[in-house]
Parts: structure tokens; C-alpha cells; sequence
């Protein structure tokens, strides 16, 4: 059963998820890792070479691959809004947890990071009612949201492990 970390970017899921993978002992994905593997080029230059139409088509292809291959996947900010995604990673019955933090702290984690072409080409404005619209669809698909502002990694697993092993409702899955 995967774990999927899916949220805003700058909310740490490459981060959290890695360190999560590590301290559980199973396999750790980063998504957008993957597609910078597979396509030879960082993202940024493959957003400059192809645009953002066959990115997310290179994006959906690995996102089934990565799933049926990891434990524990960490997701891009604009993976789970394409309703094809949205199918493949329910499909995959696993705990999909939502990291968040407001859109303050992710602009000052995010800083002048250029290597995200999303927050690069969007205004003050727009980039925040990105936020709030992707936050509307996050919150319909997740099972549970961890608010990770002024918390370090490390909390943050703490969080995510205790939920998991908790057996509690908490959580919303059949299974656990
Ligand atoms: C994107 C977020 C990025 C990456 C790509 C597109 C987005 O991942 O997948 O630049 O649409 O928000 P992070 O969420 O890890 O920054």
C-alpha cells in the first residue's frame, strides 16, 4: 500500500518523503526525480524545450510506473490536477497525504528557486490563487492533511508515522 504525498510545491513532500522512506526502510520515489531521469534534462529545460502539455504527458506516464514500483512517492505540485492522475493514484489505494503550509512560508521556502518554471512565470497574484486552487482539489482526494509550517522534516515524519501506525480513524482508508 503506497504512501503518496501529493501538495503545493514547497511544502517539502521531496524532502519529507525521502526521509520518511528512509526511516520506515522501504523504497522512496520522487516524481519529478523520475522525469528528469527519463527525459535527460532537468524540468525546467524540458518545460523551455516542450512546454507544459507534454510534460504532463511524460508526468502521467511515470506517475502509474512510479506507483506500482515505490513504497513511498512523492508526487509534483500539478500532478494530482490532471484527472487521469487523480484516477491512477485512487486506484492505487494508498494513504495520499496532503502536505501544506501557508502561502507565505512557501514563497520564502521557494525563494528565488528558478528551478520550478511554474512559480517563475506566474505573478504575486496568480501564484496564489494557484495555491487556492489546487488546494481545493488536493483537499477532495486526500485522505488526511499535515500542516507543516514552522515544523522541521523530521516533525513532520514523526506526524506522518504516527498516523500511519495509528490505526485510528484518522485516516481514511478501508484497509488500515
Ligand atoms: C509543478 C511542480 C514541480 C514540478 C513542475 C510542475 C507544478 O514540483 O513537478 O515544475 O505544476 O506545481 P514541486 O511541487 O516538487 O515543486
Amino acid at each position: 500500500m503506497p504512501v503518496i504525498l501529493i501538495g503545493f510545491m514547497g511544502t517539502g513532500k521531496s524532502t519529507v518523503g525521502r526521509l520518511l522512506a528512509e526511516s520506515m526502510n522501504q523504497s522512496f520515489c520522487d516524481l519529478d526525480e523520475l522525469i528528469e531521469k527519463e527525459a535527460g534534462m532537468t524540468i525546467p529545460t524540458y518545460f523551455d524545450t516542450y512546454g507544459e502539455q507534454v510534460f504532463r504527458q511524460l508526468e502521467q506516464d511515470l506517475l502509474k510506473k512510479a506507483i506500482d514500483e515505490y513504497d513511498i512517492l512523492s508526487t509534483g505540485g500539478g500532478t494530482p490536477t490532471i484527472s487521469a492522475n487523480q484516477k491512477v493514484i485512487q486506484a492505487a489505494m494508498g494513504r495520499t497525504i496532503k502536505l501544506d503550509a501557508p502561502i507565505d512560508e512557501i514563497r520564502a521556502r521557494i525563494g528565488d528557486d528558478m528551478n520550478r518554471p511554474i512559480f517563475k512565470k506566474l505573478s504575486q497574484q496568480a501564484f496564489n490563487e494557484l495555491k487556492e486552487k489546487r488546494d481545493a482539489i488536493y483537499n477532495k482526494f486526500c485522505d488526511v492533511i499535515i500542516d507543516t509550517s514552522q515544523k522541521n522534516p523530521r516533525e513532520i515524519v514523526a506526524e506522518i508515522k504516527a498516523l500511519i501506525y495509528s490505526n485510528t480513524d484518522e485516516l481514511n482508508y478501508a484497509s488500515l
